[in-house]
């Protein structure tokens, strides 16, 4: 049988990782500043992680929903107060896609309603609904398209009134940095436009936090910047350091009931494992603060080379936007100088390492970079 072709991929095999740095089959080490797509959060084989990860699958990998697994609610008072929500309410599921079908669903459950609002560029998922609310006609089929959906320009605190003046708003999703979209960082004040008017009109404020939550730009979620909260946040990627975890957590004004939600696999026994190991290194190493150090340094150093057309972002989470005639750096990046990097449309280079990313890995990236502007 062969693979259903759908990845446009690198000829490169990477067997074995530690930290920031993984390894082919030959040895070559590379660096990694794309952490596996903002997955790898607390790097490589962490040894926290592989710990507890072969203790919890030496007990019990999994057993189903229908029964106590104090696990889960475990990580979740430990992601209240690493978050700083601990208030709300965690449900668990398995990827980022999901995490959003699931808040918008619960949006509509919660207010009665129909019509969400979302943004140019954004992304968030491929799935029925998630994959509604991506502005990417390439990526939604048929079946997929709805009249549920509004998109808006981005950061239009006008059109984002008119909107709700005009429809029936169930909710308003929003990445707090637009990752796929380029690293297009929210501005605070629409934010907090978003927020009055979600309160104003009884919508729900579902903030994606797929990719830039979890710590990676310096605070818990990008969107804790413009001192608000919104009513659900969807977290994937960080949140297992490459174990398939995902879930949304929920604002205490928002009220469950039995079969609302559900899943077979979200929140399984070895999931909550690998939860529970990243919140623990991401306190006990003050990962957030490292992000936000070494991202800021990064960030600052960017913005002094000529070349680069801007720097956007936050704390790790940075995306470099270059010219037409510099759209080959990133490969020269990964075949000359073996360091990862992700892409947007049509010429920024992303980087998304681990928040423990150290400073000298931080410059041995930039001078990398330099020797590729410079050639
Ligand atoms: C902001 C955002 N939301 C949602 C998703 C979808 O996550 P997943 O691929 O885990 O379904 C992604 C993935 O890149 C993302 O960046």
């Amino acid at each position: 049988m062969k693979l259903f072709d759908v990845y446009p991929i690198n000829p490169i095999n990477i067997v074995r990782g530690q930290g920031s740095l993984v390894y082919d089959e030959q040895d070559t080490e590379y660096l990694d500043m794309y952490g596996g797509h903002a997955v790898i959060s607390i790097g490589h084989t962490h040894p926290h992680y592989v710990k507890r990860l072969e203790d919890q699958l030496h007990k019990l990998g999994f057993y189903s929903n229908s029964i106590e697994i104090p696990i889960q609610k475990e990580l979740a008072a430990k992601l209240g107060k690493v978050s700083g929500k601990e208030d709300y309410q965690l449900f668990l599921c398995n990827s980022g896609a999901e995490a959003n079908e699931n808040a918008l669903k619960l949006a509509s459950f919660y207010n009665g309603k129909k019509k969400v609002i979302a943004f140019t560029k954004a992304f968030h998922g491929r799935t029925s609904l998630a994959v509604a609310v991506t502005d990417n006609p390439k990526i939604v089929a048929p079946v997929n398209e709805t009249d549920n959906v509004i998109f808006l320009p981005w950061a239009d605190e006008a059109a984002l009134a008119q909107a709700f003046a005009e429809n029936e708003i169930s909710s308003v999703i929003i990445e707090g940095i637009q990752g796929v979209g380029g690293i297009q960082v929210a501005p605070e004040s629409f934010l907090q436009k978003i927020r009055s008017l979600c309160d104003e009109y009884n919508a729900v404020f579902i903030a994606d936090s797929v990719q830039c939550g979890y710590g990676r730009t310096g605070k818990f979620f990008s969107q804790d910047f413009a001192g608000i909260d919104a009513d659900i946040y969807s977290m994937a990627k960080g949140m297992g350091n490459g174990f398939p975890v995902g879930g949304i957590i929920i604002s205490p004004k928002i009220q469950p009931a039995y079969g609302m939600l559900g899943t077979t696999f979200g929140g399984n026994h070895l999931a909550c494992a690998a939860g529970l190991a990243v919140l623990e290194v991401m306190e006990q190493d003050n990962l957030m603060q490292n992000a936000a150090e070494v991202g800021g340094y990064l960030i600052k150093e960017l913005k002094k080379l000529e070349q680069v057309k801007e720097v956007r972002g936050r704390g790790l989470m940075i995306g470099i936007e270059l010219p037409d005639e510099l759209a080959h750096a990133r490969k020269e990046l990964l075949f000359k100088h073996h360091i990862f990097t992700g892409e947007a449309k049509p010429n920024v280079v992303r980087l998304l390492p681990a928040l423990n990313l150290t400073k000298a890995h931080a410059d041995r990236f930039l001078e990398a970079f330099v020797s590729v502007l410079n050639q």
